[in-house]
């Protein structure tokens, strides 16, 4: 990479591949999302270096429920553990941890977990990690617009005032720029319902790497493709 070249500031990740990645070794799905979340951890450890300030990752969306209930309830337990284990150390690292996605859905317990860390990190300066868990695009935008109805029914906001910046403020990423690079690993080149207002002019990498195996050294890999990029946003170069 020169020096010159464009980094992308926010990198969002839909992490895809778990489920056979743990079938490739004759193992329960389970493993592979446990394999995948310490993945998440080096990932997380990597950003500063690779100049990435800001990471969003998909760890569950809201079609995720559809899954069976044990590995459901894994992910749910996978998703305490990861909190209790990794606080400290994520808080030591200057990390500012979020959470995006519905949280109404989600037990009493985990929330308080996540209240926890979002509180306890929400002071720090270095990397921006926003993990969305029970999100989904389309959910987002439609809570936006239930909020942004209120709004309105209550007198505060008029409609005729509203404009493309004016939405997103209802969104749950309304204090974090949009994505300018998204990146799905596994082969599957499809986006799922993520970040989708937010993805307008991202760049996608779609890669085959299952995500267990998307190392440091994988990411620098797409950040550099990255930056041989020319993004125009709608307008053309002369
Ligand atoms: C998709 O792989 C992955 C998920 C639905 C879960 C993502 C969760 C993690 C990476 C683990 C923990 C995350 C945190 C934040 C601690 P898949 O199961 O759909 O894989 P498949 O397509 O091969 O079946």
């Amino acid at each position: 990479m020169t020096k010159d070249a464009p980094q992308p500031r926010h990198v969002a990740i839909i992490m895809d591949g778990n489920g056979r990645w743990a079938q490739l070794r004759g193992r329960p799905r389970l493993f592979g999302h446990a394999a995948g979340a310490r993945r998440v951890k080096e990932i997380v450890r990597a950003c500063p270096a690779l100049g990435v300030s800001y990471l969003t990752i998909f760890a569950f969306s809201t079609e995720n429920w559809k899954r069976t209930q044990t590995e459901v309830a894994g992910l749910m337990r996978l998703f305490k553990r990861y909190i209790r284990r990794e606080a400290q150390s994520l808080f030591e690292e200057n990390v500012r941890v979020r959470f995006i996605g519905d949280r109404v859905r989600l037990e009493p317990a985990l929330v308080d977990l996540m209240d926890g860390l979002e509180l306890m990190t929400a002071n720090n300066t270095g990397t921006n990690l926003t993990i969305a868990l029970n999100y989904g695009g389309r959910d987002e935008v439609t809570r936006a617009a239930r909020r942004l109805a209120h709004d309105v029914a209550m007198g505060k906001l008029d409609p005729r005032t509203i404009s493309d910046e004016t939405f997103p403020r209802y969104l749950d990423t309304h204090v974090l720029p949009d994505p300018d690079l998204v990146i799905r690993t596994s082969g599957e080149a499809r986006i799922s319902n993520f970040l989708l207002w937010q993805s307008a002019y991202a760049e996608y990498e779609f890669i085959d790497t299952l995500w267990p195996d998307f190392t440091p050294a994988v990411f620098a890999e797409v950040l550099a493709r990255y930056s041989l990029r020319e993004r125009r946003f709608g307008a053309v170069t002369v």
